[in-house]
């Protein structure tokens, strides 16, 4: 066998150099390595693979192309698989539930898969919504050398003479129920929406955790932008793999590059993309993982100082391949680097720090309306805004790139559950003026805070143009209007949330980050007196695990153990 000579000590040796790891090697052996590829550090290349939905359809081929980079680096790479639940398909029913759930059991059999088979590195290759955070929080909680490499996003399609995504078929639907649209009207937009295999096309959530994937130094500089169909997605997966051979040798390992100052540059990117609220759930998760303490005050601060500048849906106008065509990414982070706004000295999986990375890509010379200049913005602000309050005592999140509406005060019109709420704006239950309140769908009581996209897309495909809503639940990052989710604490541990009454008055204030519930503190505490936690949703299985184990959404939704 080849004696290696990188600087970095070895996991693979101890389990398969040697007489006494005969038997491991043998095994080995049996998947075709040879002598040579044995001697070599060993890399796991994991997959996020299904065939159920388009966004990690062909991750398979990515995944034989990093391979082929890796051995060209000089390790030896071996796959393997994690699952998949996909977003857009489990939305408004029952299945949403397991979606941020897979989040955790993606980065749990990630790292199950790795240290059993005692890897070297790692490239995880991920496309859409949880396996992406599920991948990042397994590289932050094993802190070895690794990279992520995104399968990319669909491209648009065209209906009507206009570029249109996902989040089109789901306000078709809304203009449906609200008699603006006819079933056929439906059926055309579904047939274009979504025309090729990748990740939704808009900045939302899995093109989010893309972009953020990159800021925070995860990714090779321009790997988030090219779409699935691209062959410059080739180029990535290969390079992906050549760079973890260089991080193996030179021994940088995740948590050397996912920082405390690398998760402030994250967040900056989010706010000057206009990302997906999401994000304000995993950074913090995949933060934890990775051992640095990032909380919903960090997203405010930040925030606060970066501008918004980039014009995508669902609060602009262009879709991940229209950034690509003008510079991707790094274009966004090289504007906000000049402004001073991102912290260059940090290190990326490049092996060299933010600034290098950044100085060494070249964008294309283009003219482009995709981007603003930091000193020209959309919004002088970034995308996201924390609130906090009565309502919400421990923080709330609201997208303000897809909404113009900064204060909004009305009536509370309460549902338990987001099936009774859409049920509800179905039989025209919703006027103008109220504010939504769908409860029992965080992290425990949902259990999984479930997307409201089917409500919120009925909401604003209805016409109804005067209505907020709020909840303890999530959004797709497909979602506009003045939409607030993440509550906490939730109803189902008694948050505030859970003693709204139809009627009572609630105040939402941008501006001044609150969200308030405008019913004298002491009715609120004879309320609380008379409130009982409902029984759980689940008593078995993995959702009732789930539901006991995880954390509330301003700490990222985390599962971890009890003693
Ligand atoms: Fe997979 Fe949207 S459902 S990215």
């Amino acid at each position: 066998m080849e004696k290696y000579e990188g600087k970095a000590p070895l996991r693979s040796q101890l389990r398969y150099h040697g007489v006494l790891n005969a038997p491991h090697r043998a095994f080995l052996r049996s998947v075709g390595l040879t002598d040579s590829d044995i001697g070599k550090p060993l890399v796991a290349v994991s997959v996020a693979w299904s065939e159920a939905g388009p966004c990690n359809f062909h991750t398979l081929g990515l995944a034989q192309l990093v391979k082929e980079g890796a051995r060209t680096g000089g390790v030896s790479p071996l796959a393997f698989p994690t699952i998949v639940v996909n977003d857009n398909i489990g939305m408004g029913s029952e299945g949403m539930r397991y979606s941020l759930v897979s989040r955790e059991v993606i980065a749990d059999s990630i790292e199950a898969q790795f240290n059993a088979h005692a890897f070297d590195g790692l490239v995880g290759v991920a496309g859409c919504d949880k396996t992406e955070p599920g991948t990042l929080m397994a590289m932050g909680r094993l802190n070895v050398p690794s990279i992520y490499l995104y399968a990319g996003s669909a491209e648009p399609g065209f209906y009507m003479g206009r570029e249109v995504t996902i989040e089109d078929v789901h306000e078709m639907i809304g203009a449906y129920i609200g008699g603006k649209a006819t079933e056929q009207d439906v059926y055309d937009v579904e047939r274009t929406a979504h025309p090729t295999l990748g990740t939704c096309a808009g900045m939302f959530t899995a093109n989010t955790m893309a972009s953020i994937a990159e800021a925070l130094g995860m990714a090779l500089p321009g790997s988030a932008s090219p779409t699935a169909t691209s062959s410059r997605r080739a180029f990535f997966a290969r390079e992906s793999g050549m760079a973890l051979a260089r991080l193996v040798e030179l021994g940088i390992k995740s948590r050397d590059v996912m920082t405390f100052e690398s998760f402030e540059n994250a967040i900056a990117v989010l706010m000057a993309m206009g990302g997906s609220t999401n994000a304000v759930l995993h950074l913090p998760a995949v933060a934890y993982e990775s051992g640095v303490k990032l909380t919903l005050d960090d997203f405010e601060r930040v925030g606060r100082r970066v501008p918004y500048i980039a014009s995508l849906k669902p609060g602009g106008e262009y879709v991940m391949a229209d950034l690509d065509r003008v510079g991707g990414v790094p274009l966004v982070m090289k504007k906000l680097l000049e402004a001073g706004l991102l912290d260059g000295e940090v290190l990326t999986v490049t092996g060299k720090t933010l600034k290098q990375s950044l100085e060494e890509y070249r964008l294309p010379n283009v003219a482009q309306k995709v981007v603003r200049d930091v000193n020209n913005p959309i919004k002088p602000r970034g995308g996201i805004v924390i609130l906090k309050g009565s309502l919400a005592p421990e923080g709330a999140v609201i997208k303000v790139a897809a909404t113009s509406v900064v204060k909004f005060t009305g009536k509370a019109k309460v549902y338990d559950g987001e099936d009774a709420a859409f049920k509800g704006i179905q039989a025209g239950e919703v006027k103008d003026g109220e504010v939504v309140v769908i409860r029992y769908e965080g992290p425990k009581g949902g259990p999984g805070m479930p997307e409201m996209l089917r409500v919120t897309s009925a909401i604003v495909g209805s016409g109804l143009e005067k209505v907020a809503m709020v909840t303890d639940g999530r959004f797709s990052g497909a979602t506009r209007g003045p939409m607030v989710g993440h509550v906490s604490p939730e109803a189902m541990v008694g948050g505030p949330i859970a003693l709204v009454r139809d009627g009572d008055q609630v105040l939402l204030d941008v501006e001044n980050n609150r969200l308030d519930l405008m019913v004298q503190e002491e009715e609120l505490k004879r309320r609380a007196k008379d409130w009982k936690a409902p029984e759980p949703r689940y008593r078995s299985g993995l959702l009732a695990k789930y539901s006991s184990l995880v954390a509330q959404a301003s700490q990222g939704a985390v599962t971890s153990p009890r003693w």
